[in-house]
């Protein structure tokens, strides 16, 4: 073995696959910050709180990370979803996306906001895959973040997702 490190390939390998992930805290950068909640009023609680309940009936065995959301639809419906895991891990399916499959499926294509909540003291975002796709069938909605305190954070999808790839692109 030369060089410095005498760890067998595999080890060497490994640690190159975390020094590149994301693993430092990044949410202290400028254009990540939530916009500041204006006013209590101003955030829809109903949202939180239905995507508070939804939490409750999460299926998260393996994570012990219970998610819920709630996604508002232009004509003041909700639908909502919680995490689903599986055993074999990659089949979870995450609260977002379980409350925007459930909409589509039952004919709602217009939304205007999603609440997520999970028990965290920093508000829990929603991971890329469903950025990608409530940015492709939502739109530029409203993100509305919390945690069992309540709302704790307010975001444009499009600030979640700059420069998205979507259908436009395919034409
Ligand atoms: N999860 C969600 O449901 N939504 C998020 O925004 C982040 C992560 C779930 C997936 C998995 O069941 C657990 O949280 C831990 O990642």
């Amino acid at each position: 073995m030369s060089g410095s490190d005498e760890r067998s390939w595999p080890a060497r390998e490994r640690r190159g696959a975390r020094d590149r992930r994301s693993g430092f805290d990044r949410r202290d950068e400028k254009a990540w910050q939530s916009v500041p909640l204006e006013a209590e009023k101003s955030v829809d609680l109903r949202l939180v709180e239905a995507a508070t309940r939804a939490r409750l009936h999460a299926q998260a065995p393996y994570s012990g990370f219970k998610v819920g959301a709630a996604l508002e639809l232009t004509d003041g419906g909700i639908v909502c979803g919680c995490n689903i895991e599986n055993a074999s891990y990659s089949l979870t399916i995450c609260a977002e996306r379980v409350a925007l499959v459930k909409a589509l499926s039952e004919g709602q294509v217009a939304f205007t906001r999603i609440a997520v909540v999970a028990d965290t003291k920093a508000p829990t975002p929603p991971c890329g895959p469903c950025r990608q796709l409530l940015w492709e069938y939502c739109g530029d909605i409203e993100v509305i973040l919390a945690n069992l305190d309540g709302p704790a954070g307010r975001h444009r999808l499009a600030a979640l997702l700059p420069l998205p790839f979507d259908g436009r692109l395919l034409t």
